[in-house]
């Protein structure tokens, strides 16, 4: 490694929670995502050059831009004696539910661990997105973190120590996910929930996480279906998503086999099964942001099983 190495990488978007796993159930798709072109220096620290796509709304300083606080974490991590210049290319908008400070602090990483002859593994990279994650939304939270950087469904079993785990998924899932244009933020979609719940909700929220992975894991897609319930944020939050159970409703009509929240909103996801499905219930929530005349970008993808990946430079 030396300074002037580059490299450009791709992290993709994640969908966090998936309806019954508040903070620990979460997976990445294919698009959108975010792009970072890093270039290391002799000087040491982040600099940021440009952020483009974010229409202004991101932190440029690089000790409150998630990229660069996890990207300064991992180079104090490795004592280096160098410092690197990023270029970020947002693809989605941060407040989407589509984990967006994620995507570029785990863009930043992946990118730095590249140049660096992948000197740390992604378990060891994983405190760093924590802590950028505490910096962008005041929470360490791991499910959209862990989702990009290790790609796959994960579950993260423990915060203390932390413990992340792939789960498998079916040869045939898909998901159709609508970010509507409309600014939901992390901070404050937590703030709206209580702080507490019921032994009764709890283990209801419990059993469908079991559920879930069961169904994941048995290729048992009625059983995803019916363990896709959330009791602990969705109630809350859907408040903030205009036409949430409008949507909702039209996606399992076409055919989805459920259908919640993705992240902390206001995206909203659906599991289906098949390509066909997801297309017909992505248009379905479509319909009902365009009757109610909000603007909203559809993204249907399987689950990506790779997470970041380098990209080559075109001819400018
Ligand atoms: N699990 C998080 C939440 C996802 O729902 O607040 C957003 O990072």
């Amino acid at each position: 490694m030396k300074p002037g190495d580059r490299i450009k990488v791709f992290a993709p978007a994640t969908v966090a929670n998936v309806a019954c796993g508040y903070d620990i159930l979460g997976f990445a798709i294919d698009f959108p995502g975010d792009e970072l072109i890093m270039e290391l220096t002799e000087k040491k620290g982040v600099e940021i050059v440009d952020i483009v796509g974010d229409g202004g709304v991101l932190p440029r300083n690089p000790l409150t831009n998630s990229a660069s606080v996890a990207i300064m974490d991992y180079l104090n991590y490795i004592h280096a004696d160098f410092g690197c210049k990023i270029w970020i290319k947002k693809m989605m908008p941060s407040g989407s539910g589509l984990g967006s400070s994620a995507a570029s602090a785990v863009a930043g990483v992946y990118a730095v661990n590249m140049l660096c002859n992948e000197k740390l593994t992604k378990h060891e990279m994983l405190p760093f997105l924590l802590n950028s994650e505490k910096v962008a939304c005041g929470s360490a939270i791991a499910d959209n973190v862990a989702a990009s950087l290790f790609g796959g469904f994960i579950l993260v079993r423990s915060y203390e120590p932390l413990d992340v785990i792939n789960i498998p998924v079916p040869e045939d899932l898909w998901c159709a996910v609508i970010n509507p244009q409309v600014i939901v933020l992390t901070r404050e979609a937590r703030e709206i929930l209580p702080k507490e719940i019921s032994i009764t909700k709890s283990v209801r929220q419990g059993a469908n996480v079991g559920g879930l992975i069961v169904g994941l894991l048995r290729g048992d897609y009625d059983l995803i279906g019916r363990s896709l319930i959330d009791y602990i944020a969705e109630p809350y939050r859907s408040k903030l998503i205009p036409g949430f159970y409008d949507m909702k409703e039209a996606a399992i009509h076409a055919g989805a086999l459920g259908s919640s929240i993705s992240g902390s909103g206001p995206s909203v996801f659906a599991l289906c099964k098949g390509e066909e499905t997801a297309r017909k219930a992505g248009n379905a929530m479509k319909a009902v942001m365009d009757k109610m005349g909000i603007e909203a970008n559809v993204y249907v993808s399987k689950v990506n099983p790779t997470g970041p990946k380098a990209l080559p430079f075109m001819e400018e």
